[in-house]
């Protein structure tokens, strides 16, 4: 049942998860750099016109083989031409196209291709004929768009397979930019790369250890779903495991939270505004926590003794319960100025959108050991931002955190915490 108490397993785990936050890092610093050099989308218009042969005038691609880059995020545009420039991505086609192009002509198409309509403003070619395509699947296996759905929506627990729309969005409109659109797609394209990604010869780490835990029929599953996504009903998941599972782990954590109740609510709901909610944070990040404050890494005088008795198991159990109970948010007014800032960043003075790790609802993202924050208490929250202001607390990982908070003033962080606590 729980794959983080076996020793080994966690360490695969938490290598494998270093990488996924090297490269997370890695393409977040590249945002910044996209941003710099800003295209000019008649001049890509014009530059565009080499590229129309194949990925289409508007910018729907010519064939399945060609992807649509209409309504693509221009950065994910330069950064992938970046990529077939230098050969980190390789495509015998690609190759020569992107080495001709200079920082600006990137910028300028992508800014061109961005700006066209998802769907080429018009009707054809895009969908690809629907439902059965995926050309060259092997003959036995009939894709299921179903399955597809409940494995794009929900991910696959035991499988170590993530939730794609915590990164690519709804129905594949995705709403951060680093996290390409695959709303509108061709569906062999997206099998095609998801296969180039399993085997590793398209390199992005996060992609890897998804894809390479998908299966040639989950891959064709996602395919058909792509296919047609409005056509896929609701869908119950199937092999998947349900959010707050009520394990043996959860109910002998509840038993031994009898000690931490007094300062963080019986239910993991902070009475007091200073000691943060527990309730719905996710467990590895709850863990991670407690191993540093008995390790002495992440310092706190009440903390530290609280820690220090507690075994590996009962925080294994401790953190279970209080990931399995419910976070309760009061109606707040929230902060505009707060909103702005968590979801836009700030370029001039090179703040990092935080959406861009705790996501578009504030729930952070488990497998990379992004923790929830919508919901929080506010002076808890704005305690930690100053704490990684000053690195009095510098247990993040690449101190991801602390060059974000280095960045903020004292209003900012005022603003986004109320805005983070407003959060639901
Ligand atoms: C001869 C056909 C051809 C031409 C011309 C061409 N491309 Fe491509 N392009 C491709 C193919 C094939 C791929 C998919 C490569 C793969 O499978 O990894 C691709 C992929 C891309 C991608 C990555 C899309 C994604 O979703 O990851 C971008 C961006 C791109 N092309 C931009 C351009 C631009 C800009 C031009 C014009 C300067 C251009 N291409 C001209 C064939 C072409
Ligand atoms: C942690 C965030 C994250 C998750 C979760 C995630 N992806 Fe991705 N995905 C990315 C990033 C980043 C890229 C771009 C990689 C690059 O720059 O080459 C990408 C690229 C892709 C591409 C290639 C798109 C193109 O235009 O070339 C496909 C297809 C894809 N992902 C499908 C999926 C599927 C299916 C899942 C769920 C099983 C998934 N992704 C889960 C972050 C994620
Ligand atoms: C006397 C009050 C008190 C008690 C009792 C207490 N805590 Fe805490 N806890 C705090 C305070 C204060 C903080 C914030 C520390 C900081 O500022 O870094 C905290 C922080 C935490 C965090 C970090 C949360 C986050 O979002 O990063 C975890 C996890 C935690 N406590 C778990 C526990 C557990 C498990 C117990 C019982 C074994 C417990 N606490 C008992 C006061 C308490
Ligand atoms: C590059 C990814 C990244 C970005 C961008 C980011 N964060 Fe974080 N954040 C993290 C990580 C990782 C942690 C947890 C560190 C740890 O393991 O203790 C964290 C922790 C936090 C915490 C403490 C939560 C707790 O329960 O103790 C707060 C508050 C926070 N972030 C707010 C923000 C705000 C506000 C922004 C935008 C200005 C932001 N973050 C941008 C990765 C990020």
């Amino acid at each position: 049942m729980n794959a983080f108490n076996k020793k080994t397993q966690k360490h695969v785990e938490s290598f494998v998860m270093k990488h996924i936050l090297t490269s997370l890092f890695l393409t977040l610093l590249s945002i910044n750099i996209a941003v710099a050099a800003s295209g000019d989308a008649d001049a890509g218009k014009t530059k565009a016109a080499t590229c129309a042969a194949c990925h289409g005038s508007n910018g729907i691609g010519a064939s399945d083989t060609f992807p649509n880059l209409a309504g693509q995020h221009s950065d994910y545009i330069v950064k992938q031409l970046k990529a077939f420039k230098s050969g980190d991505r390789k495509d015998p086609l690609m190759a020569p196209m992107a080495a001709a192009l200079s920082e600006q002509d990137m910028a300028d198409v992508a800014a061109y291709f961005s700006g066209l309509p998802h769907d080429g403003g018009s009707q054809d070619s895009g969908s690809a004929s629907a439902g059965t395509s995926t050309s060259s699947a092997p003959v036995a296996y009939v894709p299921n768009p179903a399955a597809g759905k409940s494995l794009y929506e929900l991910g696959d627990a035991s499988r170590n397979i993530a939730s794609c729309i915590g990164c690519h969005g709804s129905e594949g409109n995705s709403e951060v930019l680093i996290y390409p659109n695959l709303a509108n797609q061709h569906p062999e394209y997206i099998a095609k790369q998801l296969m180039n990604f399993k085997n590793k010869s398209r390199v992005n780490y996060a992609m890897n250890q998804f894809a390479g835990n998908m299966t040639e029929d989950d891959i064709a599953d996602m395919a058909a779903y792509f296919a047609d996504p409005a056509a896929v009903a609701n869908v119950v998941s199937r092999k998947i495991m349900p959010a707050a599972p009520i394990t043996d782990e959860v109910i002998a954590g509840k038993a031994k939270s009898a000690t931490c109740a007094a300062c963080h609510g019986a239910d993991g709901n902070s009475p007091v505004a200073i000691y943060p909610k527990l309730a719905g944070q996710s467990a590895d990040y709850l863990i991670k926590q407690l191993q540093e404050f008995k390790a002495g890494t992440r310092k706190d005088p009440v903390m530290g003794p609280m820690a220090a008795a507690l075994s590996e198991q009962d925080m294994l159990e401790i953190a279970s319960y209080y990931s399995a109970q419910k976070i309760a948010v009061a109606e707040l007014a929230g902060s505009d100025i707060g909103k702005k800032l968590y979801f836009g960043g700030n370029v001039k003075r090179k703040i990092t959108a935080c959406v861009a790790c705790h996501g578009v609802n504030g729930k952070g993202m488990n497998k990379a050991g992004f923790p929830t924050i919508a919901g929080q208490n506010e002076a808890y929250l704005k305690a930690q931002l100053m704490n990684f202001k000053k690195g009095q607390r510098n247990n993040d990982y690449n101190t991801m955190m602390q060059s974000v908070a280095a960045k903020l003033s004292v209003s900012d962080m005022d603003e986004l915490a109320k805005f983070m606590a407003s959060m639901k």
